[in-house]
């Protein structure tokens, strides 16, 4: 129960007293009331659609140029060095680098790595591997995000089960995404599909609200959690969607000396894609695609396959 004191439910930062509470109070409680209108600073102006979409295309860039590049031998610090020199050159700033103190330009999580693994001279990439690339950018203020997970070369058929039940959980998610549905329709969408097939989605990570911050106003669950907010999905909303995946049970540790790399409890195999979107009139605008892969319909690459 909400006390007059506590912050108000809507998230404007005021007291309750001092913001919903005599609204709250003049509800009928015949029906349940609706706590669902959407928080000030959801919606972005157009200029900032335009904004979004810039900084997503250019992700989508970044991602089309550093997929040859995903191969067996190289360090995942060459491909960090790559990443960093072509966003500079393009005249944008990764966003990883000194976020929170993260010390590399991208994430670069390989097999039982879950997310937020560090590039390092020492991790040579290997036939057999899957590797997750996530890249994120900040485009003239406004963040772009996304991550593929890479089979690279031969990779075990629990590997690949892996890798497209992931890839088909985040089309599932896109999908979900409609104007008028709650922010919970996503999950929804996601978690019963990934337990059917066999493997569990990571709880302790999650999707995020994105503008001009990298995470910003709400949490996007990928698995169904009693503290997703009841937000209803509006056109001009950007999110993340990003579900990590295991083989085995969704349960992480995180490392204690690089405090960063977070890998699966038991050891078992981990995969991710992600995407920003824009929930728009109709659905959901995917941001983080080259316009070539926009207007194809494209919608997502594993490897060098591309989905519709
Ligand atoms: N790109 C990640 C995400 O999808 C966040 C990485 S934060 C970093 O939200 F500091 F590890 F880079
Ligand atoms: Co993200
Ligand atoms: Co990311």
């Amino acid at each position: 129960m909400i006390e007059r004191n506590d912050l108000c439910w809507c998230g404007s930062g005021k007291k309750y007293k001092k913001c919903h509470f005599f609204e709250d109070r003049n509800t009928s409680t015949a029906a349940p009331v609706r706590r669902s209108r959407p928080r000030k600073g959801l919606i972005k102006t157009p200029q900032e659609m335009d904004g979004m979409r810039a900084a997503g295309a250019f992700n989508g860039y970044l991602m089309d140029y550093i997929r040859p590049y995903i191969k067996a031998g190289v360090s995942t610090e060459y491909i960090n060095k790559l990443i960093h020199q072509h966003t500079i050159d393009n005249g944008h700033i990764p966003a990883c680098l000194g976020y929170h103190g993260f010390p590399k330009s991208l994430c670069t999580s390989i097999n039982n790595v879950v997310c937020h693994g560090i590039p390092s001279e020492k991790e040579i990439i290997k036939d057999g591997d899957i590797i997750n690339i996530d890249l994120t950018t900040i485009v003239d203020g406004f963040y772009g995000d996304s991550s593929e997970t890479f089979m690279i070369g031969k990779v075990t058929p629990e590997a690949k089960h892996l890798v497209e039940v992931t890839a088909k959980a985040l089309i599932k998610g896109i999908d979900a995404v409609k104007p008028g549905v709650p922010l919970v329709a996503i999950p929804e969408a996601i978690e019963p599909f990934v337990d059917s097939q066999g493997c569990s989605v990571v709880r302790q990570y999650t999707g995020h609200g994105i503008g001009k911050k990298f995470h910003e106003n709400f949490t996007v669950y990928h698995h169904v959690d009693p503290d997703c907010e009841p937000i209803i999905l509006e056109p001009g909303m950007t999110m993340t969607i990003e579900p990590m995946i295991n083989l085995g049970g969704y349960e992480v540790t995180t490392d204690r000396v690089d405090g960063w790399t977070v890998r699966t409890k038991d050891g078992s195999l981990s995969a991710q894609f992600e995407h920003t979107i824009l929930v728009t009139e109709n659905g959901a605008e995917v941001l983080t695609l080259t316009p070539f892969q926009k207007s194809s319909g494209i919608r997502l690459c594993v490897n060098d396959v591309q989905f519709k």
